[in-house]
């Protein structure tokens, strides 16, 4: 049920961390420096969200349309998660933080696949906080994911409830974002979660991603704590 009454700590927020190549292209710099850089913006971003007692983040590191980049920067990319997941993972686990990876990652191929899988389970018991992976991930996809299995299931159509509908979701069991951040001064969804962002608060910071710091952080936090979240009833 909608709940009206105020939080001012959002308990998930939901990254859409944009403008790395700008960030790189302003340099004179290939893009993929622009995404080394923003690995180290999503390591502040974990730290920021555990001080600041957020309690789940989920980042959008690679969308179903990235794929439609050039094969090099694909490759780019895959090979930073890679190496980011096998440089963070021991002090992720350390701090206390849950791994969750939502997206096609098969399509990353079996070896990252493996690792990403491999990741979750060690880091299963932690809860300090639940780092959520958007990786090839896609709102439509997750959505007709969803669909197909209540097909499958056999769900008479007319027992089929937001609920019930929620938990075929690849976010099953995380509650929807409170707050979405996306950075770099664009001002779309760019089909990220788009069930589960019904009624978050938005807030478009023209911060590139790699600048993106613990003062950003905060200071959306900081707005989200003068918004008043009313999920359609009346302000009272
Ligand atoms: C975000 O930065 C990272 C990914 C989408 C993988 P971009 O690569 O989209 O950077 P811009 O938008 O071109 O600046
Ligand atoms: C969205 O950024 C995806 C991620 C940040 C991972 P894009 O840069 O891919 O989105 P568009 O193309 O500007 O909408
Ligand atoms: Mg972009």
């Amino acid at each position: 049920m909608a709940d009206i009454s105020s939080h001012p700590i959002p308990r998930h927020v939901a990254i859409i961390m944009d403008g790395n190549g700008r960030w790189a292209a302003a340099r004179g710099l290939p893009r993929v420096a622009g995404h080394r850089e923003g690995a180290k913006a999503v390591r502040r971003a974990i730290e920021a969200a555990i001080s600041s007692g957020v309690h789940y983040l989920t980042l959008f590191a690679f969308s179903s349309e990235n794929w439609a980049r050039p094969a090099e920067e694909v490759a780019d990319l895959t090979f930073l998660m890679k190496h980011y997941l096998r440089s963070e993972l021991k002090e992720l686990h350390e701090q206390g933080v849950r791994l969750l990876v939502i997206g096609e990652r098969e399509r990353f191929g079996p070896v990252l696949a493996a690792e990403l899988e491999a990741a979750e389970t060690k880091t299963a018991e932690n809860d300090r906080l639940v780092l959520v992976m958007a990786l090839s991930y896609g709102g439509r996809a997750d959505i007709v994911n969803a669909a197909r299995k209540a097909m499958e299931a056999g769900i008479p159509p007319e027992e089929l409830t937001e609920q019930k509908f929620a938990r075929l979701l690849s976010t099953d069991g995380i509650p929807d974002p409170d707050l979405l951040i996306r950075t770099s001064g664009e001002r779309r969804i760019s089909n990220f979660l788009l069930w589960q962002l019904a009624y978050a608060e938005l807030l478009f910071s023209p911060v590139l991603w790699p600048d993106f710091g613990a003062a950003d952080f905060a200071a959306s936090l900081e707005d989200y704590a003068t918004r008043e979240r009313r999920f359609g009833a009346r302000p009272v």
